[in-house]
């Protein structure tokens, strides 16, 4: 059996029509930036992650790039986040001069480690010149959001919520939910066509409830632009263009009911490991941790990430068998070349190690078939059990 580690066509075939229709009408119009779909995109995707105001923009990058634009923050000040994380994170910060400090991640939800960090600020919040924490919601599962908000408040720290895995993940907070992206000053999302919510090429969202950050945001995306040839700071082309709002639109309604297909099949998983007689011993599967008994998920499984020894001889294995799985992060962000300069060590961060070494992301999507699931599992079963 050939299965693939992602196959997005289920999907297109889902909603073939409804998009061609749709890129019709822009063809026809001939308006492909900065238009009605992408502003009515924008409406949608605010409502949805519960913020004011939401800017369309060309990347989960860019909209990083961006959003520390926006916060003006002094040079030589320094932000924190994790060193489990898509490089893209720390490599914003990094291209605007920013010094970036590490905290290491929670083992079990692979977050950044509130505790961790909480002491980290008691302890250099004075000499390092930190201004803004980038907590990262991983795989779809979002940071403890409450205490990370309330060190903010205390040492007077903006917060970038890097949402790009985690669009619609929720957050138990004070009988309310927090949505991903809601919480700080500034949200970003990427809509990299594997996300849980992707276009047809790059793509991504600032989200903020800030009048002055959104209004910063719109100009610094279109060359600093207040109006056309006016430029009241440097910006960049940082666009949303209206092909992918036009084909965003249409997969934001499905959206939802996507997440939970993905999170029964989450349960699928789990459920025949403990079949299997794989759980702990040799298999751990990734916690819900915000799940209470009997009340729902807040993990949205942008990816499905087990721990497990012998994982390279494992992923091979797999992989003859016609199982494709992938490896994120193999590299931890303080031991990457270009963060060298940093002066981080291998041993700095124990957990970002040890996970960068034993995760291995399953096939996970919305139509993933249960006869893979099984079939993937059968042969972890086999693996480890022979
Ligand atoms: C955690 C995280 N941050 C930022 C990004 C950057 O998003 P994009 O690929 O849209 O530039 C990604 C994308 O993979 C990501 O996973």
């Amino acid at each position: 059996m050939e299965v693939p580690f992602l196959d997005l066509k289920p999907q297109y075939r889902l909603i073939r029509e409804e998009i061609e229709e749709k890129l019709k009408k822009i063809f026809e119009s001939q308006q492909f930036i900065l238009g009605e779909e992408g502003r009515q995109l924008e409406e949608e995707i605010a409502e949805y992650c519960q913020v004011q105001f939401a800017i369309g923009v060309s990347s989960g990058t860019d909209a990083l790039l961006v959003s520390l634009m926006a916060l003006d923050l002094e040079a030589g000040a320094a932000v924190v986040t994790t060193p489990f994380t898509f490089i893209a994170t720390a490599g914003a910060p990094a291209r605007l001069g920013l010094k970036i400090i590490f905290v290491d991640i929670e083992p079990l939800s692979f977050n950044l480690d509130v505790t961790q960090l909480a002491e980290k600020l008691s302890r250099e919040i004075n000499k390092a010149k930190i201004k803004a924490i980038i907590p990262v919601h991983l795989f779809g599962q979002m940071v403890e959001m409450k205490p990370l908000l309330e060190l903010a408040q205390e040492y007077d720290l903006k917060v970038i919520e890097d949402a790009a895995q985690a669009i619609g993940a929720e957050y138990p907070h004070s009988k309310q939910f927090l949505r991903a992206g809601s919480g700080g000053e500034l949200g970003i999302l990427s809509f990299f066509p594997s996300k849980n919510l992707g276009g047809a090429g790059d793509g991504g969202m600032v989200l903020t409830s800030d009048l002055g950050l959104r209004e910063k945001i719109i100009s610094l995306r279109n060359h600093g632009a207040h109006q056309k040839y006016l430029h009241l700071r440097v910006g960049g082309n940082f666009r949303l263009d209206e092909l992918q709002a036009a084909v965003l639109r249409v997969k934001l309604k499905y959206l939802p009911e996507w997440i939970s297909q993905r999170q029964a099949r989450a349960e699928n998983y789990e459920r025949l490991f403990q079949e299997m007689g794989l759980i702990e011993e040799f298999v751990k599967t990734p916690p819900a941790v915000y799940k209470t008994k009997g009340v729902k998920n807040y993990h949205t499984y942008h990816q499905y990430v087990i721990r497990v020894k012998q994982r390279d001889e494992l992923r091979e294995f797999l992989l003859e068998k016609g199982i494709q799985t992938a490896v994120y992060y193999p590299i931890p962000l303080h031991l990457q070349p270009c963060f060298r300069y940093l002066g981080y060590q291998k041993g700095d961060f124990p957990q970002a190690e040890q996970a960068s070494a034993e995760v291995l992301a399953l096939p996970i999507y919305p139509e993933l078939p249960e006869s893979h699931q099984e079939y993937v599992v059968a042969a972890l079963r086999e693996f480890f059990l022979g």
